[in-house]
Protein backbone atom coordinates (compact mmCIF):
# COMPACT_ATOMS: atom_id res chain seq x y z
CA UNK A 1 0.00 0.00 0.00
CA UNK A 2 2.86 2.54 0.97
CA UNK A 3 3.60 4.82 -1.96
CA UNK A 4 6.17 5.12 -4.64
CA UNK A 5 7.48 8.34 -2.77
CA UNK A 6 8.54 6.47 0.26
CA UNK A 7 11.13 4.52 -0.90
CA UNK A 8 11.74 3.46 2.78
CA UNK A 9 8.61 1.59 3.44
CA UNK A 10 7.87 0.23 -0.64
CA UNK A 11 6.32 -2.89 -0.67
CA UNK A 12 7.31 -4.73 -3.14
CA UNK A 13 4.90 -7.94 -4.27
CA UNK A 14 7.95 -10.76 -2.96
CA UNK A 15 8.24 -8.70 0.81
CA UNK A 16 4.47 -9.55 1.31
CA UNK A 17 4.65 -12.97 2.46
CA UNK A 18 7.72 -12.75 3.80
CA UNK A 19 6.75 -10.59 6.62
CA UNK A 20 4.36 -13.41 7.47
CA UNK A 21 7.08 -15.54 8.39
CA UNK A 22 8.44 -13.18 10.41
CA UNK A 23 5.77 -11.14 12.45
CA UNK A 24 6.15 -12.75 15.15
CA UNK A 25 9.49 -12.09 16.11
CA UNK A 26 9.11 -8.45 15.40
CA UNK A 27 6.72 -7.64 17.76
CA UNK A 28 8.43 -9.82 20.45
CA UNK A 29 11.85 -7.78 19.31
CA UNK A 30 9.46 -4.40 19.86
CA UNK A 31 8.10 -5.51 23.45
CA UNK A 32 11.28 -5.82 24.24
CA UNK A 33 12.26 -2.29 23.13
CA UNK A 34 15.07 -3.55 20.40
CA UNK A 35 12.77 -1.77 17.63
CA UNK A 36 11.28 1.48 17.25
CA UNK A 37 7.78 1.71 16.11
CA UNK A 38 8.99 2.11 12.21
CA UNK A 39 12.26 0.46 11.94
CA UNK A 40 12.64 -2.61 9.55
CA UNK A 41 13.97 -6.29 10.27
CA UNK A 42 16.10 -7.50 7.98
CA UNK A 43 13.98 -10.22 6.04
CA UNK A 44 16.51 -13.07 6.68
CA UNK A 45 15.04 -13.25 10.22
CA UNK A 46 13.04 -15.99 11.39
CA UNK A 47 10.81 -17.30 14.73
CA UNK A 48 13.23 -18.64 16.80
CA UNK A 49 14.55 -18.45 20.43
CA UNK A 50 12.91 -15.51 21.28
CA UNK A 51 9.46 -16.97 20.70
CA UNK A 52 10.57 -18.05 24.58
CA UNK A 53 9.01 -14.05 25.46
CA UNK A 54 6.12 -15.05 23.79
CA UNK A 55 4.39 -15.04 27.61
CA UNK A 56 5.40 -11.66 27.89
CA UNK A 57 1.84 -10.46 25.41
CA UNK A 58 -0.04 -7.83 26.66
CA UNK A 59 -3.40 -9.03 27.55
CA UNK A 60 -5.63 -9.28 24.28
CA UNK A 61 -8.98 -7.10 24.08
CA UNK A 62 -11.83 -9.17 24.96
CA UNK A 63 -14.25 -10.33 21.99
CA UNK A 64 -18.07 -11.51 22.64
CA UNK A 65 -19.72 -14.52 20.53
CA UNK A 66 -22.78 -13.22 19.01
CA UNK A 67 -26.23 -14.63 17.82
CA UNK A 68 -26.53 -14.77 13.80
CA UNK A 69 -28.03 -16.31 11.14
CA UNK A 70 -24.88 -19.06 9.96
CA UNK A 71 -23.85 -19.14 6.30
CA UNK A 72 -24.36 -22.17 4.67
CA UNK A 73 -21.20 -24.81 5.55
CA UNK A 74 -20.34 -25.99 2.01
CA UNK A 75 -18.07 -23.36 0.95
CA UNK A 76 -14.53 -23.30 0.66
CA UNK A 77 -12.00 -23.63 3.95
CA UNK A 78 -10.98 -20.18 5.27
CA UNK A 79 -8.30 -18.81 6.34
CA UNK A 80 -7.40 -19.31 10.13
CA UNK A 81 -8.62 -17.06 12.18
CA UNK A 82 -5.42 -16.19 14.39
CA UNK A 83 -4.01 -15.43 10.57
CA UNK A 84 -6.95 -13.20 9.60
CA UNK A 85 -6.28 -11.85 13.20
CA UNK A 86 -3.04 -10.93 13.36
CA UNK A 87 -1.70 -9.93 9.55
CA UNK A 88 -3.23 -6.55 9.08
CA UNK A 89 -3.62 -3.34 7.55
CA UNK A 90 -4.83 -0.80 10.01
CA UNK A 91 -2.18 2.28 9.53
CA UNK A 92 -4.01 4.07 12.35
CA UNK A 93 -2.22 1.45 14.72
CA UNK A 94 1.82 1.76 12.51
CA UNK A 95 2.26 0.17 8.43
CA UNK A 96 3.80 -3.01 9.89
CA UNK A 97 0.63 -5.77 9.54
CA UNK A 98 1.84 -7.11 12.84
CA UNK A 99 1.64 -3.52 14.33
CA UNK A 100 -2.50 -3.64 14.59
CA UNK A 101 -2.33 -6.56 16.56
CA UNK A 102 0.17 -5.18 19.16
CA UNK A 103 -0.73 -2.19 19.34
CA UNK A 104 -4.68 -1.65 18.86
CA UNK A 105 -5.27 -4.48 22.35
CA UNK A 106 -6.39 -1.28 24.96
CA UNK A 107 -8.96 0.04 22.05
CA UNK A 108 -12.16 1.41 23.58
CA UNK A 109 -15.17 0.88 21.57
CA UNK A 110 -17.88 0.95 24.18
CA UNK A 111 -18.96 3.89 24.27
CA UNK A 112 -19.44 3.82 20.40
CA UNK A 113 -21.32 6.48 18.14
CA UNK A 114 -22.36 5.58 14.24
CA UNK A 115 -23.68 8.47 12.71
CA UNK A 116 -25.78 8.29 9.50
CA UNK A 117 -26.34 12.21 7.81
CA UNK A 118 -26.46 14.37 4.87
CA UNK A 119 -28.74 13.55 2.09
CA UNK A 120 -31.17 11.94 4.09
CA UNK A 121 -34.47 12.32 5.25
CA UNK A 122 -33.90 10.69 9.23
CA UNK A 123 -30.83 11.05 10.16
CA UNK A 124 -29.77 7.92 12.40
CA UNK A 125 -27.62 7.33 15.45
CA UNK A 126 -26.36 4.16 16.42
CA UNK A 127 -24.70 3.55 19.92
CA UNK A 128 -22.68 0.94 20.85
CA UNK A 129 -25.87 -1.82 21.39
CA UNK A 130 -27.57 -0.54 18.71
CA UNK A 131 -24.87 -1.44 16.84
CA UNK A 132 -25.66 -5.51 17.14
CA UNK A 133 -29.31 -5.22 18.28
CA UNK A 134 -31.18 -3.02 15.06
CA UNK A 135 -30.39 -5.47 12.41
CA UNK A 136 -30.92 -8.83 12.22
CA UNK A 137 -27.05 -10.28 11.94
CA UNK A 138 -25.70 -12.93 9.19
CA UNK A 139 -22.78 -14.22 8.56
CA UNK A 140 -20.99 -14.28 5.02
CA UNK A 141 -17.89 -15.98 3.98
CA UNK A 142 -16.33 -13.59 1.50
CA UNK A 143 -13.08 -13.92 0.12
CA UNK A 144 -11.16 -10.27 0.41
CA UNK A 145 -8.24 -9.38 -1.86
CA UNK A 146 -5.75 -6.79 -1.11
CA UNK A 147 -4.35 -4.12 -3.88
CA UNK A 148 -0.94 -5.90 -2.26
CA UNK A 149 -1.71 -9.24 -4.08
CA UNK A 150 -2.68 -10.94 -1.25
CA UNK A 151 -5.87 -12.41 -0.07
CA UNK A 152 -7.88 -14.72 2.41
CA UNK A 153 -11.43 -15.99 3.22
CA UNK A 154 -12.82 -14.39 6.35
CA UNK A 155 -16.28 -15.57 8.00
CA UNK A 156 -17.78 -11.92 8.48
CA UNK A 157 -20.94 -11.52 10.86
CA UNK A 158 -22.86 -8.18 9.97
CA UNK A 159 -25.61 -7.05 8.30
CA UNK A 160 -26.30 -5.48 4.61
CA UNK A 161 -25.58 -1.87 4.61
CA UNK A 162 -28.61 -1.27 2.16
CA UNK A 163 -30.64 -1.78 5.74
CA UNK A 164 -28.98 0.80 7.62
CA UNK A 165 -29.03 3.23 4.48
CA UNK A 166 -33.15 2.37 4.08
CA UNK A 167 -33.75 2.62 7.66
CA UNK A 168 -32.03 6.82 6.92
CA UNK A 169 -34.48 7.44 3.51
CA UNK A 170 -31.72 9.08 1.62
CA UNK A 171 -33.20 11.63 -0.48
CA UNK A 172 -33.31 11.61 -4.39
CA UNK A 173 -30.48 13.87 -4.32
CA UNK A 174 -28.06 11.75 -3.38
CA UNK A 175 -25.40 9.51 -5.22
CA UNK A 176 -22.50 8.69 -3.45
CA UNK A 177 -21.93 7.13 0.42
CA UNK A 178 -19.00 8.33 2.21
CA UNK A 179 -17.46 6.86 5.40
CA UNK A 180 -15.24 7.61 7.97
CA UNK A 181 -12.98 5.88 10.95
CA UNK A 182 -12.24 7.53 14.02
CA UNK A 183 -10.41 10.17 14.40
CA UNK A 184 -8.65 9.45 18.06
CA UNK A 185 -4.57 10.64 18.04
CA UNK A 186 -4.65 9.20 21.91
CA UNK A 187 -5.49 6.18 21.11
CA UNK A 188 -4.14 5.55 17.57
CA UNK A 189 -0.38 6.09 17.41
CA UNK A 190 -0.71 6.29 13.83
CA UNK A 191 -3.03 9.21 13.75
CA UNK A 192 -0.58 11.16 16.52
CA UNK A 193 2.26 10.57 13.46
CA UNK A 194 2.61 10.53 10.31
CA UNK A 195 5.92 8.90 10.48
CA UNK A 196 3.58 5.73 12.24
CA UNK A 197 0.61 6.46 10.44
CA UNK A 198 2.40 6.40 6.85
CA UNK A 199 1.88 9.88 5.88
CA UNK A 200 -1.52 9.51 5.68
CA UNK A 201 -4.17 12.54 6.42
CA UNK A 202 -6.50 11.02 9.20
CA UNK A 203 -8.89 10.38 9.64
CA UNK A 204 -9.32 7.31 6.82
CA UNK A 205 -12.05 8.09 4.66
CA UNK A 206 -14.17 6.22 1.84
CA UNK A 207 -16.34 5.97 -0.69
CA UNK A 208 -18.62 4.09 -2.41
CA UNK A 209 -21.21 5.16 -5.61
CA UNK A 210 -24.70 4.74 -3.84
CA UNK A 211 -25.60 1.59 -6.71
CA UNK A 212 -22.14 0.18 -4.85
CA UNK A 213 -23.54 0.67 -1.07
CA UNK A 214 -27.46 -0.55 -2.00
CA UNK A 215 -25.91 -3.77 -3.57
CA UNK A 216 -27.02 -6.78 -1.22
CA UNK A 217 -22.88 -7.74 -0.75
CA UNK A 218 -21.92 -5.13 0.70
CA UNK A 219 -21.92 -5.85 4.24
CA UNK A 220 -21.71 -4.19 7.71
CA UNK A 221 -19.35 -6.07 9.08
CA UNK A 222 -19.53 -6.47 13.53
CA UNK A 223 -17.83 -9.70 14.08
CA UNK A 224 -15.84 -13.13 12.28
CA UNK A 225 -15.18 -15.97 13.59
CA UNK A 226 -18.44 -16.30 15.79
CA UNK A 227 -17.00 -13.27 17.79
CA UNK A 228 -17.51 -9.61 17.93
CA UNK A 229 -14.18 -8.00 15.60
CA UNK A 230 -11.43 -7.61 17.00
CA UNK A 231 -9.62 -3.74 17.08
CA UNK A 232 -7.26 -5.00 14.25
CA UNK A 233 -9.84 -5.77 12.07
CA UNK A 234 -12.16 -2.70 12.90
CA UNK A 235 -14.17 -3.53 15.76
CA UNK A 236 -16.67 -2.39 16.52
CA UNK A 237 -18.07 -1.52 13.42
CA UNK A 238 -16.37 -2.01 9.36
CA UNK A 239 -17.30 -2.13 5.97
CA UNK A 240 -16.38 -5.20 3.56
CA UNK A 241 -17.15 -4.81 0.00
CA UNK A 242 -15.63 -8.21 -1.58
CA UNK A 243 -15.64 -7.29 -4.94
CA UNK A 244 -12.94 -4.23 -4.60
CA UNK A 245 -9.65 -4.17 -3.37
CA UNK A 246 -9.32 -4.67 0.60
CA UNK A 247 -8.46 -0.90 1.09
CA UNK A 248 -12.20 0.29 0.58
CA UNK A 249 -13.52 -1.68 3.22
CA UNK A 250 -13.19 0.89 6.17
CA UNK A 251 -12.26 0.04 9.60
CA UNK A 252 -13.38 1.43 12.81
CA UNK A 253 -16.48 3.71 11.41
CA UNK A 254 -18.05 6.79 13.06
CA UNK A 255 -19.72 8.58 10.30
CA UNK A 256 -21.64 7.75 7.23
CA UNK A 257 -23.06 10.60 5.20
CA UNK A 258 -25.16 10.82 1.82
CA UNK A 259 -23.70 12.98 -0.71
CA UNK A 260 -24.24 14.17 -4.23
CA UNK A 261 -20.50 13.92 -5.18
CA UNK A 262 -18.09 11.85 -5.83
CA UNK A 263 -16.26 11.67 -1.81
CA UNK A 264 -12.65 12.31 -1.64
CA UNK A 265 -11.14 8.87 -0.38
CA UNK A 266 -7.70 8.10 1.32
CA UNK A 267 -5.59 6.21 -1.01
CA UNK A 268 -6.71 7.95 -4.33
CA UNK A 269 -5.74 11.38 -2.29
CA UNK A 270 -2.01 9.68 -1.14
CA UNK A 271 -1.19 8.49 -4.47
CA UNK A 272 -3.97 8.98 -7.29
CA UNK A 273 -2.03 7.29 -10.30
CA UNK A 274 -2.17 4.18 -7.85
CA UNK A 275 -5.45 3.87 -5.92
CA UNK A 276 -8.77 4.91 -8.01
CA UNK A 277 -12.16 5.42 -6.78
CA UNK A 278 -13.67 2.67 -7.88
CA UNK A 279 -10.56 0.08 -6.80
CA UNK A 280 -12.50 -2.75 -8.15
CA UNK A 281 -10.54 -6.29 -8.42
CA UNK A 282 -9.21 -6.77 -11.65
CA UNK A 283 -6.78 -8.75 -13.08
CA UNK A 284 -6.42 -7.06 -16.56
CA UNK A 285 -5.45 -3.81 -14.86
CA UNK A 286 -2.19 -3.73 -13.28
CA UNK A 287 -0.91 -2.10 -10.12
CA UNK A 288 2.07 0.42 -11.24
CA UNK A 289 4.44 -1.40 -9.78
CA UNK A 290 3.11 -4.87 -9.46
CA UNK A 291 1.01 -7.44 -11.71
CA UNK A 292 -2.78 -7.87 -10.36
CA UNK A 293 -3.26 -10.83 -12.36
CA UNK A 294 -2.34 -13.63 -9.37
CA UNK A 295 -2.64 -13.12 -5.50
CA UNK A 296 -1.61 -15.37 -2.75
CA UNK A 297 -3.99 -17.13 -0.76
CA UNK A 298 -3.38 -16.77 2.80
CA UNK A 299 -4.99 -19.44 4.64
CA UNK A 300 -2.96 -20.04 7.67
CA UNK A 301 0.36 -20.68 9.55
CA UNK A 302 0.87 -24.45 8.64
CA UNK A 303 2.42 -26.51 5.29
CA UNK A 304 -0.25 -25.07 2.77
CA UNK A 305 -0.22 -21.51 4.31
CA UNK A 306 -0.38 -20.05 1.03
CA UNK A 307 -1.17 -20.80 -2.46
CA UNK A 308 -0.28 -18.79 -5.26
CA UNK A 309 -3.76 -18.69 -7.51
CA UNK A 310 -5.14 -16.66 -10.13
CA UNK A 311 -7.32 -13.55 -9.18
CA UNK A 312 -10.64 -13.29 -10.86
CA UNK A 313 -12.06 -10.04 -11.83
CA UNK A 314 -14.72 -8.83 -9.31
CA UNK A 315 -13.25 -11.18 -7.40
CA UNK A 316 -15.09 -13.69 -8.74
CA UNK A 317 -17.74 -11.42 -7.55
CA UNK A 318 -19.67 -11.74 -11.24
CA UNK A 319 -22.97 -10.29 -10.16
CA UNK A 320 -22.18 -6.78 -9.30
CA UNK A 321 -20.71 -6.85 -13.05
CA UNK A 322 -24.07 -4.62 -14.12
CA UNK A 323 -23.09 -2.00 -12.07
CA UNK A 324 -20.15 -1.22 -14.48
CA UNK A 325 -21.44 -1.75 -17.54
CA UNK A 326 -20.34 1.18 -19.90
CA UNK A 327 -17.72 1.78 -18.01
CA UNK A 328 -14.39 1.64 -19.01
CA UNK A 329 -12.48 0.63 -16.12
CA UNK A 330 -8.87 0.87 -17.06
CA UNK A 331 -9.35 4.51 -16.79
CA UNK A 332 -11.89 4.47 -13.78
CA UNK A 333 -9.76 1.92 -12.15
N1 LIG B 1 -9.35 1.12 7.42
C1 LIG B 1 -8.68 2.05 8.12
N2 LIG B 1 -9.36 2.91 8.88
N3 LIG B 1 -7.33 2.13 8.09
C2 LIG B 1 -6.58 1.28 7.30
O1 LIG B 1 -5.34 1.39 7.29
N4 LIG B 1 -6.60 -0.58 5.69
C3 LIG B 1 -7.38 -1.14 4.59
C4 LIG B 1 -8.74 -1.67 5.06
N5 LIG B 1 -9.37 -0.74 5.96
C5 LIG B 1 -7.27 0.29 6.54
C6 LIG B 1 -8.68 0.22 6.65
C7 LIG B 1 -6.67 -2.20 3.87
S1 LIG B 1 -5.37 -1.69 2.91
C8 LIG B 1 -7.06 -3.51 3.90
S2 LIG B 1 -6.33 -4.66 2.90
C9 LIG B 1 -8.09 -3.98 4.84
O2 LIG B 1 -8.55 -2.94 5.70
C10 LIG B 1 -7.52 -5.10 5.68
O3 LIG B 1 -8.51 -5.63 6.52
P1 LIG B 1 -8.09 -6.77 7.56
O4 LIG B 1 -6.92 -6.28 8.33
O5 LIG B 1 -9.30 -7.00 8.41
O6 LIG B 1 -7.74 -8.00 6.73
Amino acid sequence: MLIQRWQKNRIKESEVTDEAVYRDRRRILKQLGFLGAMSALSQSAQAGPFDLFKSEEKPEFERRPLNFKKADSNVASLTEESTATSYNNFYEFGTSKSDPKDEAQDFKVDPWTLQVDGMVETPITLNYDDIYKRFTLEERIYRLRCVEAWSMVIPWIGFSLADLLKAAKPLSSAKYVAFQTLYDPKQMPGQRSRFVGGGIDYPYVEGLRIDEAMHPLTLMSVGMYGQTLPPQNGAPIRLVVPWKYGFKSIKSVVKISLVDNEPPTTWNILAPDEYGFYANVNPNVDHPRWSQARERRIMGSGLNAMQRIDTQMFNGYDEVASLYSGMDLRKLY
